[in-house]
């Protein structure tokens, strides 16, 4: 999704605007441009279509310079990537970057062209700058204010105005912002990693807030234009996390760090005694029902929640898609808990979902990676999933990190309800304990899960089969493949195949069969022949020996608890997808058309 950064300072804005835009590429973005107030106080612009470098070409040409300026990364919604539509938008004497979408700027935008107003793009935004521009007579607060008073949707916005030189005004609703502050400047973004190798200070701007950014110094006020004081943080990711560390893709480097992050989200939740989130939740006994909310593999980290707590809890969980749940009108009542998941705390639906859980009173779990993100601020109860930042599109160890998550909280639910016998959470927990080491095991097979991809990069379709927690696993397979590879691929249970599926299925159609279940295991093994008796290459995932010959490769998994073997079983899977990826020569942290943070509905 879009992203922003604004600078105002004694430094060149153009080098810290392009610097900041380049750390959120991982957003997802299909164009560029920034503005710069000049040293004579006039506000110029430059933006392009495609990527950065060609933004900074152009820049290099104009040889443009000032001490603040506004700059911004789209991802299409409202009309299609091209230099018209990208960001920043003019009208009068206003400039200004947005993201979010603005759900009534069509009514909006008839109005305005009636008034005599011409429109220069297809988007949404233009509205939001025109609107502020119509606005504004002497006071640029008010106009702002006016403007976010008729606007609906969601935003996030940095403007600025040609007769206030070196001034960003910053407001958001729905949309994130965050305000670096370091020596003499500040920095606007939309994530902290846009300004951490300047700065790890910064303020977390509050919803209806505004930011005034004058000459490197901020101030805050409200609708009232009452200023105010607000607590400055202190972010605990350094550089060297958000940035490569010398492997070629974020995505590898991010799978590589799942031994840390495993253990940084695990250990520091099980106390001496064996007790689990002592800190996070202080009682559960009101629990009756969860309903686990997420998108994407959120939603399949969630989807191996269910498997575990109800085994072990025996607690009724659903599992729900956020952008079908928000709009369900779902029963709730006393006793239900929504458990929210998500890396970036800022998915449009899984916010909104929060909201909606507020307005019926139902309360709310967040498990989040992004601290202080609008879902963590949002959520009763915010449980961390320490897994640093995130950059590649395709998320790994945020994933690993939510199951584990999940898996803490079953115990702790089983625990409190008595519902596990002492052997077998021990037995857990230890395993727990055991899980970073075992995940550096599993990494250590790279160059199999490489060879493996080569074999099978030319499919044009796959197929990944599993039953019980297998089946959930297999859905987050799936969709790291597809997603970064463009393969097609799908996930079954392995029971279902032939109720449909398995019509699919013919000579050299490879098949990715997870058996990590001793209860399962013969089943799931009954389901690969009936997929290898009709042609299919079986890849067969399991920690357990076999007799070999109902299939065509194997990934080894080390031994560790059953229970927990999901989060090992995903690491061969996500590097699979990663080779895939390679081989076929695609943007493997960039996928074509998707973002890393989906902050519009
Ligand atoms: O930031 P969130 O966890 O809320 O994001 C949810 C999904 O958009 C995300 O998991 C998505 O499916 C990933 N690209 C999958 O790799």
């Amino acid at each position: 999704m879009c992203g922003i950064v604004g600078y105002s300072g004694k430094r060149d804005a153009v080098g810290l605007l392009t610097s900041g835009l380049s750390k959120l590429e991982y957003r997802g973005y299909d164009s560029a441009g920034i503005a710069v107030c000049k040293a004579d106080g006039t506000v110029e612009m430059v933006k392009s279509k495609g990527r950065l470098a060609i933004l900074e070409e152009k820049l290099a040409n104009k040889g443009l310079s000032g001490n603040a300026g506004i700059g911004h990364t789209r991802w299409a919604t409202h009309g299609e990537p091209s230099d018209a539509n990208s960001h920043p938008h003019r009208s009068g004497r206003v400039t200004l970057v947005h993201n979010g979408i603005i759900e009534n700027y069509m009514q909006l935008k008839e109005e305005l062209i009636a008034e005599g107003k011409v429109f220069l793009s297809d988007t949404d935004t233009e509205v939001v700058v025109a609107l502020i521009d119509r606005f504004y007579e002497e006071d640029p607060i008010e106009a702002i204010y006016k403007t976010t008073a008729v606007i609906r949707g969601s935003y996030a916005l940095g403007v600025m105005f040609d007769d206030i030189p070196n001034t960003i005004y910053a407001i958001r609703k729905d949309s994130p912002l965050v305000i670096g502050v370091g020596k003499d400047e500040v920095i606007i973004a939309s994530d902290i990693p846009a300004f951490l190798s300047e700065t790890r200070d910064y303020y977390l701007l509050d919803e209806g807030e505004l930011a005034i950014v004058r000459d490197g110094t901020v101030s805050f006020c409200d609708a009232t234009l009452a200023e105010h004081k607000k607590e400055l943080l202190t972010a605990s990711w350094d550089v060297e996390a958000a940035e490569k560390g010398g492997y070629p893709h974020f995505m590898l480097k991010e799978m590589h760090e799942q031994p840390k992050t495993l253990k940084d989200t695990v250990f520091p939740r099980i106390d001496e005694a064996g007790n689990i989130l002592k800190n996070e939740l202080k009682d559960t006994s009101y629990i009756k029902r969860i309903h686990i909310v997420g998108c994407g593999s959120a939603m399949h980290a969630g989807l191996l929640g269910k498997a575990f707590i109800e085994k072990y809890a025996r607690v009724p969980v659903s599992v729900e898609i956020a952008s079908e749940f928000r709009y369900a009108n779902p029963v709730l009542g006393e006793g239900d808990v929504i458990v929210l998941i998500s890396q970036s705390g800022e998915t449009a639906d899984s916010l909104a979902v929060i909201k909606l859980a507020k307005e019926l009173n139902i309360p709310t779990v967040g498990i989040v990676n992004v601290v202080g993100s609008s879902i963590a601020r949002a959520a009763d109860t915010v449980i961390y999933t320490n897994a640093g930042p995130e950059i590649a599109v395709a998320t790994t160890k945020a994933y690993t990190a939510q199951v584990s998550v999940l898996y803490l909280l079953g115990l702790r639910l089983a625990a409190d309800r008595g519902t596990i016998g002492t052997a077998d959470y021990n037995a857990i927990v230890e395993a727990l304990k055991l899980l970073p080491e075992a995940a550096k095991k599993v990494l250590e097979n790279e160059e199999h899960y490489k060879e493996l991809a080569k074999e099978y990069f030319e499919a044009r379709d796959m197929f990944f089969i599993g039953r019980g927690q297998d089946s959930a696993l297999c859905c987050e397979g799936s969709l790291k493949l597809k997603e970064i590879s463009y393969m097609h691929s799908e996930a079954y249970a392995a029971g279902e195949l032939k109720h449909g599926t398995i019509s699919l299925i013919s000579e050299g159609v490879p098949v990715v069969a997870v058996a990590t279940t001793e209860a399962m295991f013969e089943k799931t093994v009954s389901n690969i022949k009936e997929v290898t008796s009709r042609g299919a290459d079986v890849i067969f995932v399991t920690q357990f020996d076999d007799v070999g010959g109902f299939y065509k490769d194997k990934i080894a998994l080390p031994a560790i608890h059953e229970a927990i073997m999901p989060i090992l079983a995903i690491i061969p899977l996500q590097l699979f997808a990663y080779y895939v990826s390679i081989e076929r020569g695609c943007d493997v942290d960039k996928p074509r058309n998707l973002a890393k943070s989906v902050t519009v509905e």
